[in-house]
């Protein structure tokens, strides 16, 4: 079979929406594509633990810190599920980690914004959960297999996330007049960042057209935007908060939000590394796992003893 027959047969089993599993025959660049984005996606959920784990220790009551921490190891599980999910693609799991923490992957730019009071751990699950749920729906039927049942079990996570985010901030959003202040402050640093989660806009994205055609993506960065924008436009109005953004406003022959330019500048300089955290959070990275050694040598030296073992019997 000629390259050119492979890549019709690939092609053929997309468009019929049958998935693309790890042994079947895929082209170089959509195995490329798919670790760079899975990895990257896995990358997130790691690091994404980072600025909420900082509130664990300083939630407002005991209810409050066991759904943080339900969150914040939920997070770690979809970093597993994700990691798993790449490896089907022949990358080791080490090697995505040192890509990480050498800078050469990225991960989610939301990440590095830094987490000042409590309510940014109701505005991270709102919004952040909530625009990363966006993404996650519609990756449920991605064309990689692996990739697609993984999100399927995330996406049910997400949606506590965002529930426990809103609900955390509907409590604020009653109380005095320095829980309300805090609330709307938490939104007004957090609504941008937000929708700078989408990525660039589809004029400007180099990846969308091909990964859209293999089905990677099914909805464009400014199709997600939208959806989104639309969602908490009204759902803010239950919080009886506001979005900080003065050209929001309903468009009836759209039947769509209209909204703000985002910052392209500060979306650029936090994607390059100049953002307000992205140090601190490798170097949070790093040191987890130059101190989590001795567990995987202990685990190695566990497994190879239980090989033994079986292989004496
Ligand atoms: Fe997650
Ligand atoms: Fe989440």
């Amino acid at each position: 079979m000629t390259l050119h027959d492979l890549e019709k047969i690939f092609q053929a089993k997309i468009d019929q929406e049958i998935k693309i599993e790890p042994k079947d025959w895929m082209p170089e660049a959509y195995r490329k594509t798919n670790i760079r984005q899975i990895s990257q996606h896995a990358h997130s959920e790691i690091v994404g633990m980072l600025p909420e784990g900082n509130w664990i220790s300083r939630a407002p009551s005991l209810k409050r810190k066991a759904i943080l921490v339900a969150k914040v190891q939920d997070e770690a599980g979809h970093g597993l599920y994700l990691y798993a999910a790449a490896e089907t693609l022949g990358i080791s799991r080490d090697q995505m980690i040192d890509d990480l923490h050498s800078g050469k992957a990225k991960y989610s730019s939301i990440f590095n914004y830094p987490t000042l009071s409590w309510a940014d751990m109701g505005a991270i699950g709102w919004l952040v959960d909530g625009a990363a749920i966006m993404n996650q729906v519609m990756l449920c039927r991605t064309s990689y297999g692996p990739y697609a049942r993984a999100m399927v079990r995330i996406c049910k996570e997400e949606s506590f996330h965002q529930r426990q985010g809103f609900d955390a901030l509907l409590v604020l959003s009653k109380g005095s007049e320095a829980q309300r202040a805090m609330c709307q402050d938490a939104i007004n640093r957090w609504w941008w960042p937000s929708l700078m989660m989408f990525g660039p806009k589809d004029s400007e994205s180099t990846n969308s057209d091909q990964s859209m055609k293999w089905k990677i993506k099914r909805k464009t960065n400014d199709e997600l935007r939208q959806n989104f924008v639309d969602m908490i436009a009204e759902q803010i109005k239950l919080l009886g908060m506001t979005l900080p953004d003065p050209d929001l406003k309903w468009n009836e022959e759209r039947k769509h939000y209209d909204f703000g330019e985002i910052d392209w500048t500060e979306f650029w300089n936090v994607v390059k590394g100049n953002g307000p955290c992205n140090k601190q959070r490798l170097d949070a990275r790093r040191k987890a796992h130059t101190e989590g050694q001795w567990v995987r040598e202990a685990a190695i030296a566990y497994a190879n003893k239980k090989k033994e073992k079986s292989a004496a019997a």
